[in-house]
């Protein structure tokens, strides 16, 4: 009755495999014509699903009445015992194969410096970028932002828009250097972007001890309008507070802080590059533009933020 039951729901199980097979393969044999080659791959389905199950059968059927044998350990946990049966031959040997072949695969099989598509690709990247950067040396300012204007449609106008405004605040408004709404979040949070330009500057620390919130909002309102001087409250919170690091004008100071008065190619660059994160959202970084298109977007941006 027992063994019944086992045949039994190994022929259901093979039925199933291959209702699975024919579900998958079987479909597209009417629609193509009866391709041959799905014919063959639902007769191997069957060769395969049958083997697997009376190989299973016979596995299970000798766990259902085998007895063991051998000469038990001397050790029992709580009168189970373990067999002293030698490992056998064929398991060993695998074992050790799969030692030497795991070194071989290390060392000689898929070496480091191998062919690989993605090695290839990058190849051909590095040659097209050299031919690139040939051919548009010296461009000059009007053909940079041209080509930045280019780029700046494909990479960025989904996230800033055309007009490059943000689109709603979705993305940073690129007409003006900042945002009130970012410059309030970098004195409360502080900012780590690489905007200083060179890897190994620290960020802004952050800046809001000693200031209330209507102080943080008007120098913020001082710097974000282009350090308007008729905010006399804000430029004195500026030179008092935050002077010291971006300089007495907000245009910066090499290796401590950076220009907060207008964008440089080199700060946007930096950006583009380097990705950021702040009180809007987050921009991912660039990797894909080669020096050229960075150089090229990062003049268009600088130029569009002074109305040019
Ligand atoms: C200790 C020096 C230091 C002081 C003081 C300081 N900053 Fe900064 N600030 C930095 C650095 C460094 C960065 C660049 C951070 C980065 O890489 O993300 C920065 C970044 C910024 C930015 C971000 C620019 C951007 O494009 O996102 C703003 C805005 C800013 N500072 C405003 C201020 C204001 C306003 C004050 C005064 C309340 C101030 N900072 C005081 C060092 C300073
Ligand atoms: C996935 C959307 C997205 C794309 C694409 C994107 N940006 Fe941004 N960008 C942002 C967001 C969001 C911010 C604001 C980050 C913050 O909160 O300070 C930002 C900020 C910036 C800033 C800094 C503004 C500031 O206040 O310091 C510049 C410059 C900039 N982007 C330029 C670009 C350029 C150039 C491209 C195309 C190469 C681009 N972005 C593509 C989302 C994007």
């Amino acid at each position: 009755m027992k063994i019944n039951k086992l045949y039994v729901s190994a022929i259901v199980m093979i039925l199933l495999m291959l209702g699975f097979t024919y579900i998958a393969v079987g479909m597209d044999s009417k629609s193509a014509g009866g391709d041959i080659v799905n014919d063959l791959a639902i007769l191997g389905a069957i060769v395969i699903f049958s083997a697997t199950i009376i190989v299973a059968i016979k596995y299970v059927r000798q766990m259902q009445t085998d007895k063991a044998t051998g000469k038990l350990a001397e050790d029992n946990w709580d009168g189970i015992g373990e067999y002293e049966n030698e490992l056998p031959i064929g398991w060993s040997i695998i074992f050790l194969g799969t030692i030497v072949w795991a070194f071989w695969y290390m060392l000689f099989g898929y070496p480091v410096n191998a062919y690989s598509q993605i090695g290839e690709y990058n190849k051909d990247v590095k040659i097209s970028n050299a031919k690139f950067e040939k051919k548009y040396t010296n461009l000059t300012k009007t053909q940079l932002t041209n080509m930045g204007e280019s780029i700046f449609i494909v990479d960025c106008a989904a996230c800033h828009g055309l007009a490059a405004d943000g689109l709603n605040g979705t993305a940073a408004n690129l007409n003006k250097r900042i945002q009130v709404k970012s410059v309030e979040y970098v004195i409360e949070h502080g900012s780590d972007n690489h905007l200083s330009a060179h890897e190994l500057a620290t960020g802004m620390p952050v800046m809001s001890a000693g200031l209330t919130k209507k102080q943080i909002h008007t120098v913020a309102e001082y710097v974000s309008n282009g350090f308007d001087k008729s905010n006399k409250a804000g430029a004195k919170i500026f030179a008092s507070t935050c002077a010291s690091c971006h300089g007495a004008d907000g245009y910066g100071t090499p290796y401590v802080a950076p220009n907060i008065h207008t964008f440089t190619p080199t700060l946007v660059a930096h950006i583009v590059g380097h990705g950021k994160h702040g009180g809007i959202g987050v921009m991912p970084a660039f990797k894909n533009l080669n020096p050229v298109q960075l150089k090229a977007v990062a003049t268009y941006v600088t130029a569009i933020s002074k109305g040019e």
